[in-house]
């Protein structure tokens, strides 16, 4: 079974994420991993913090040689925002804990409910760990899953669809064209127009002290139809993905296929019809499902959605009231990104790849790389031979 736990304050001296399951032999280098974490770090709309960290994966455990062992991986990030507030965040009784206390809440944060249910009285005791900076822990570890994928031939892309309202028009690009323009856009859109407007929008923003959210994809190629399962409800792989990408920080709705507009259409409009071939097995022409179907990926590409919400924190700060005095007040203001839609979409990827992983792990086993491959070609011969 593959699983992982991560830990790490956002100003505590690192992080890490503690990976079991993963097969041994799939080769895994620490610059694989860094190549996808500064593809988090980036996107234009990012604040100070960014400008900080360059984070890099170390392998604590794991990997021996540049090849994993199929012991667990123990990932570490190391925070060098920590120099900083190594006084202040130390776990020693001696901890200057009285300084950068932070007790008005930011409406749209974790901070008021986070304070309450820890009976807190200092936020930070929150938003150390509530923030998005836990997510380069998960980064580091989708891209783990990221590599065992490329071994089956199963490949995740990532786009950004809209950005402060601002539309991505990708209907027109071929998809080399589209590879090649993210490979350089600033905010991961395809679209060389709206990304023009969309910086220009996350200027106006900055400008007003104002914060925007978005909508990214993230499409899963040369999955094979039956990862997941229709036959228990924590089984269906359409469960798993929309609960991954919902518990990315700020993603507040999340589509397979069509989503919510499929809702307005007819059921003849809608359903994918079903063709077949000799050696290709079953297809369809369309994919309106987005490529999964009764819990279970039917071999389309898998298509999915997510709705990323505005920053809270805001550098004009909505109102609040004081945790402590119960003052009416102005929110905290803590350094802040304008707009991390590109980051949260490099994120969805991350965990996709996690998702996906699992499954195929699930469905063809493999304590070693070659013994999953072995069982995955047969798999896959079967499907096409069926
Ligand atoms: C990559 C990324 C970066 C983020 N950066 C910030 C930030 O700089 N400031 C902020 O207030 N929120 C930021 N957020 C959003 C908050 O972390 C998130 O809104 C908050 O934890 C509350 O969770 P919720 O929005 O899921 O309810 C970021 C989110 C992501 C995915």
């Amino acid at each position: 079974m593959l699983r992982y736990l991560t830990a790490g304050e956002s100003h505590g001296p690192a992080l890490i994420a503690i990976v079991e399951g993963l097969p041994s032999g799939l080769a895994l280098t620490a610059d694989y991993v860094n190549r996808q974490l500064k593809r988090r770090q980036g996107g234009y709309g990012r604040g100070a913090r960014m400008s900080i960290e360059s984070d890099k994966v170390e392998f604590l455990s794991g990997v021996r040689g540049g090849i994993t062992l199929g012991s667990p991986l123990t990932l570490y990030i190391g925070n060098k925002d920590w120099s900083n507030w190594s006084q202040i965040m130390s776990p020693d009784p001696e901890a200057l804990v009285e300084e950068k206390v932070v007790t008005r809440p930011r409406p749209g944060h974790a901070d008021l409910a986070g304070a309450l249910k820890y009976r807190h009285k200092d936020i930070r005791n929150v938003l150390e760990r509530s923030s998005a900076r836990e997510t380069a822990a998960r980064v580091a570890v989708g891209s783990t899953a990221r590599k065992l994928l490329e071994e089956l031939g199963i490949e995740i892309t990532g786009q950004v669809l809209q950005i402060g309202g601002i539309n991505a028009d990708i209907g027109k690009n071929d998809p080399e064209e589209l590879k090649k323009h993210l490979a350089s856009s600033q905010v991961l859109c395809a679209d060389p127009v709206a990304e023009r407007q969309i910086i220009d929008r996350i200027e106006q923003a900055r400008q007003k002290g104002d914060t925007l959210g978005g909508v990214f994809e993230v499409r899963v190629h040369g999955a094979p139809a039956g990862l997941g399962s229709y036959v228990h409800w924590d089984r269906k792989i359409d469960a798993s993905l929309a609960a991954a990408l919902m518990s990315i920080q700020a993603v507040k709705g999340v589509e397979v296929g069509m989503g919510f507009n499929g809702a307005a259409l007819m059921g003849s409009q809608f359903q994918d019809e079903i063709f077949y071939q000799k050696d290709r097995g079953f297809y369809r022409a369309t994919n309106r499902a987005g490529g999964i179907e009764g819990g279970m990926t039917n071999g389309e590409v898998i298509v999915l959605r997510a709705a990323v919400k505005p920053i809270p924190t805001l550098y004009q700060p909505l109102q609040s009231v004081d945790l402590i005095d119960k003052t009416i007040s102005r929110a905290a203001i803590e350094r802040s990104d304008v707009c991390a839609v590109p980051a949260a979409c490099v994120i969805g990827e991350a965990v996709v790849a996690w998702e996906i992983a699992r499954a195929c792990l699930e469905k063809c086993h493999g304590d070693s790389l070659d013994e999953l491959k072995e069982n995955w070609s047969h798999y896959l011969t079967y499907l096409r031979q069926v």
